[in-house]
């Protein structure tokens, strides 16, 4: 378990300068974890998160995919420019997670991911849970470290109460919500688009819309929360 006290101590010593910021040290967004450049961004490579986008290429339509890979690099970019969440956020936390948030979304017929009673995103977070849990350096995560994963998918909707989680619970819900609002959270409009120029956006709006519908149709109880009466 990471000790937040050091992370408090420097938050309050540290007093970054915004307004004209340091080059990135892209190396420091990954630790010493090796990495590699994807749209234009220095992403953590190891051989999980590598595996975790084979498994989402595979089980993705190509406009989510493209949306999953842009939630991942939108969180990466926010990242690499705030040296306080770095020091706190696990980079491959960050990328499974993202890179695995709407397995829930998946539409073929008979798919291991899709429950007929369960909300997509928590769907998604099983399946990541699962994805991690056999996966050669997966099995060997400590159980905070899946279960951050768990929680950052179940909440990337809910801005609300991934807010008052872990940094990189919401740093995962702030990586889906910028590929929506358009930069945001320090990330420039110059990385979005070279994001966008290798991953588009693609029918996104009409294709967001029938997953909604689609949703709607098949599981309606799911689609929204309130407190039942039994
Ligand atoms: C970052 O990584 C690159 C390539 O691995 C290396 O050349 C560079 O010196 C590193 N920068 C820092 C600040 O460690
Ligand atoms: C950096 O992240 C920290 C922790 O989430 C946050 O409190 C701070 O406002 C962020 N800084 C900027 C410039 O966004
Ligand atoms: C969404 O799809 C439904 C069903 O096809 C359609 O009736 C509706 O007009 C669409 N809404 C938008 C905003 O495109």
């Amino acid at each position: 378990m990471k000790s937040y006290i050091p992370l408090l101590l420097a938050s309050v010593a540290f007093k970054p300068s915004y307004q004209s910021p340091a080059p990135i040290t892209q190396n420091l967004t990954h630790g010493e974890l090796p990495h590699r450049i994807l749209g234009g961004v220095s992403v953590v490579d190891t051989p999980i998160v590598r595996d975790a986008l084979e498994f989402a290429r595979e089980h993705s339509t190509d406009w989510i995919y493209n949306h999953i890979v842009r939630s991942w690099l939108f969180g990466t970019l926010i990242l690499s420019h705030n040296e306080t969440l770095r020091r706190s956020v696990d980079p491959e936390v960050q990328a499974v997670a993202a890179i695995l948030h709407d397995l829930g979304w998946d539409q073929t017929p008979h798919s291991p991911f899709v429950s007929a009673d369960k909300r997509f995103e928590v769907d998604g977070a099983i399946s990541a849970r699962n994805f991690i849990k056999n996966h050669k350096d997966g099995k060997h995560w400590d159980s905070h470290k899946v279960q951050l994963v768990w929680d950052a998918i179940a909440l990337h909707t809910q801005p609300s109460i991934s807010e008052f989680k872990e940094p990189d619970v919401k740093l995962v819900g702030n990586g889906v919500l910028t590929d929506f609002y358009g930069p945001q959270l320090g990330v420039e409009r110059s990385e979005f688009d070279k994001v966008l120029a290798e991953f588009p956006f693609l029918n996104v709006h009409e294709e967001f819309n029938e997953t909604a519908v689609w949703l709607c149709r098949t599981k309606p109880s799911t689609t929204y929360g309130e407190l039942k009466e039994e």
